[in-house]
Formats: C-alpha cells, sequence, structure tokens
C-alpha cells in the first residue's frame, strides 16, 4: 500500500508532512510531494491547492508518477445541514459536482458520459477513518488543542458524520446560496471545493479513495472569516491526528 494524502492549504497539511520519517522532495507540475513514511505507513502528502481542476490534476499525478494505490483528501468544509457544526467532521460515503450542469443533454449533476451524479467512497477505507475521527474526538482532541481552541469553537460537542459532500468552484458565503443547493441536494451534509474531483479521477483510474472534512464555516455570511480563523489554529491538528490514528490501526 502507498497512502497519497491530498490537502487543498498547507495549514491543512503541516502537521503532516513535518511527521514524515525520511522525507523526499519531488517537484512536478508546480507541485511539491513529499515522499517518506508516515508512521511505518508509505505515503505521498501533496498541496493540490483549491477547485476541482487543481485537485484532479494532483490526484492523477500521485496514482499516475509516484504510484499511490489509496488518496485520503483531508481539509476544511461548510456546512450543509444544520446538524453539522463547527468542528464537526464529516467523513464522505459519496461526493457530488453540485456546479456540474449539463442540461438539457444530461440530467443536473451527472457527469457526463459516467452515467453517475455521485462518486462513492471505498468503504473499507471510510470507516477506518470514521472511527479514526471518533477515536481523535474522544481522546485526543483537548491533549492537541489548547483549551481556549476547545471552548472558541465549541469542539467539545464535536462529532463524526457520515454522508455526502458536494464540490463545486465556488466558495461558499451566503446563508441563500447554501439553503439553494440544500433544496436541491436534501442529504447534503458539506460543501467544500475538491473532493468530488478527486473522486471523479479515482472512480475513473480504479484507486480506493476517501474524504474527511473538519467543519470551519456555515458557508453563509461569515464564512470567510470562520475559514480563516478555523484553518489557522485547529485545522493542522486535526488532521494530524486522525491520519496519525488511521496509519495505527
Ligand atoms: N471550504 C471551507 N468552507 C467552504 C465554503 N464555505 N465553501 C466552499 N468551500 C469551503
Amino acid at each position: 500500500m502507498r497512502l497519497g494524502i491530498i490537502s487543498a492549504l498547507h495549514e491543512e497539511q503541516q502537521g503532516l508532512v513535518e511527521a514524515m520519517q525520511g522525507p523526499q522532495r519531488r517537484s512536478h507540475g508546480m507541485r511539491d510531494y513529499t515522499l517518506g513514511t508516515l508512521w511505518n505507513i508509505d505515503a505521498v502528502c501533496v498541496l493540490s491547492r483549491l477547485g476541482k481542476v487543481a485537485a484532479a490534476m494532483t490526484a492523477s499525478i500521485l496514482v499516475e508518477k509516484y504510484g499511490v494505490t489509496h488518496i485520503v483528501f483531508t481539509g476544511v468544509a461548510g456546512s450543509g445541514d444544520k446538524r453539522v457544526k463547527v468542528g464537526d467532521i464529516v467523513v464522505a460515503e459519496a461526493l457530488l459536482q453540485h456546479d456540474m450542469d449539463a442540461r438539457p443533454l444530461f440530467p443536473r449533476f451527472e457527469v457526463p458520459l459516467t452515467g453517475l451524479q455521485r462518486f462513492a467512497t471505498d468503504l473499507e477505507l471510510s470507516t477506518q477513518l470514521a472511527g479514526a475521527a471518533e477515536d481523535f474526538l474522544r481522546d485526543d482532541v483537548s491533549s492537541v488543542l489548547k483549551a481556549a481552541h476547545i471552548v472558541e469553537f465549541g469542539l467539545q460537542h464535536a462529532q463524526v458524520h457520515r454522508g455526502l459532500i458536494a464540490s463545486g468552484d465556488q466558495f461558499i458565503s451566503s446563508a441563500a446560496h447554501v439553503n439553494q443547493l440544500k433544496e436541491d441536494i436534501p442529504d447534503l451534509l458539506a460543501v467544500e471545493m475538491e473532493g468530488a474531483a478527486v473522486a471523479q479521477v479515482c472512480f475513473e483510474l480504479g484507486v480506493p479513495f476517501t474524504v474527511m472534512r473538519t467543519i470551519s464555516d456555515n458557508a453563509n455570511e461569515e464564512a470567510a472569516v470562520d475559514f480563516m480563523r478555523f484553518v489557522q489554529t485547529v485545522a493542522s491538528p486535526y488532521a494530524l491526528t486522525v491520519i496519525q490514528q488511521l496509519c495505527q490501526r
């Protein structure tokens, strides 16, 4: 097994790259790939940057050039459901591209010529990751995050959810917009900008993958401010500790 770990932003992956044993940096297509081991698992970490094309490019190179056999995307997302709160973790069961619309040629959300609106994640990998996230929230959250952050972000009540994540080339920052998406996609749990692109690439290349997102904001008018504060303070320890738990299982 060789695990590819993608995040969009430096802050989301910083801790993981620092934890790598025997790291070797390779540059390709304007991205830095760090090869090494994480808790005895052969791994490659890379930043995709934001958006679906950036994520698709990165996932393809991870598989085709660096030979990863499994991919985990870890990062933050906006909430797409009232029960999904800032600080909660969402592990995707399926991903959908909410800005895909080739009507009248194909139904809304269907990725042309795949016959699919939703790409399913790998059940085994998702179950392992959700278990690792549950362990983190139960046992480790207070030891890796300062008490101030726990209170500020309400992390003491954080939960793990599993279900649908939607991706699009839009940072959602209006209540009207996220409410409309929720109306159109009733089982939506979270919105972000990369996961469904990685999902399509992995589906087409036959690579098992999953996506884990920590909720940084409510995709409303305050989203940009909440997102920045969350990413700078708590996103990195979440990813580091959950992936550590996953690798040690
Ligand atoms: N990632 C984190 N928050 C987001 C939002 N509100 N919209 C899109 N992607 C996000």
